[in-house]
């Protein structure tokens, strides 16, 4: 199984590539958790993508097409495919994984308004990444994760500022990656404006995994 997760900040690609990942063994790869990792490692990679995340802008290309290019080498990829969540999000990007046979490329749409005020209300959890949102998905003990005990933080770059640039960024560079996308046939659209549970009955139909 090979699936890319596509669309604005805070649509909700991770939240529904954490769920399908628990169904399915292709190992979920997500670019903006690898990049936060660097950074907590203090990695040379980390160290030069730090500067743009903080400010909302996109990493340049040359530093992630190499990480996707070396992750998608190893055995689990091979063996399992994968789903790919943050990348690409840039033509240039894209054409680095033009070799690749993706099945679908799922595209979660919502607009600017809503995803500004999802933001506010994100926590991720430090230790595994789990997503929660203080109004729509509530740990059972406040500030932990369900899953690993882990604490749970507001990403530095999830302020309504640096949001907006994200935005920005998004429909600059990504959003023409649609119709490069549709062009080859591989695009499922998804209204990405209700609630998580509807969205995953959605995905798992996308994918294969559920009839209508
Ligand atoms: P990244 O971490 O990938 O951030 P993003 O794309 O901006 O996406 P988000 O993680 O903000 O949102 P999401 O769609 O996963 O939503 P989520 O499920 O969390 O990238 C961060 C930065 O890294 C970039 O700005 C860039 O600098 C760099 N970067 C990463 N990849 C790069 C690349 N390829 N090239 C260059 N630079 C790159 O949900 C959001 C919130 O809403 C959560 O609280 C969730 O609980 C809640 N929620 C989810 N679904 C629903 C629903 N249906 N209803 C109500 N609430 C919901």
């Amino acid at each position: 199984m090979k699936i890319l997760f596509l669309g604005p900040p805070a649509a909700g690609k991770g939240t529904q590539a954490q769920l399908l990942h628990k169904q399915v063994k292709a190992p979920l790869i997500v670019m903006g958790d690898i990049l936060r990792e660097a950074i907590s490692q203090k990695l040379e990679v980390g160290i030069q993508a730090e500067a743009y995340m903080k400010k909302g802008l996109l990493v340049p290309d040359e530093v992630v097409i190499k990480i996707v290019l070396n992750r998608l080498e190893e055995e689990d990829c091979k063996k399992y495919g994968f789903l790919l969540d943050g990348f690409p999000r840039t033509l240039e990007q894209a054409k680095a994984l033009e070799s690749v046979d993706f099945d679908k490329v799922l595209y979660y749409h919502i607009n600017d308004e809503v995803a500004i005020a999802r933001i506010a209300g994100r926590r991720t959890c430090e230790k595994c990444s789990a997503i929660y949102h203080l109004q729509n998905k509530l740990p059972k003990q406040a500030g932990i994760c369900d899953l690993c005990q882990g604490k749970l933080i507001q990403r530095n770059d999830d302020s309504e500022h640096v949001m907006k640039t994200r935005l920005i960024a998004y429909h600059e560079k990504t959003k023409p990656l649609l119709d490069y996308y549709q062009e080859k046939g591989l695009i499922v659209k998804i209204n990405a404006m209700s609630s998580v549970e509807e969205i995953f009955k959605e995905t798992l139909f996308a994918v294969g995994l559920a009839r209508k």
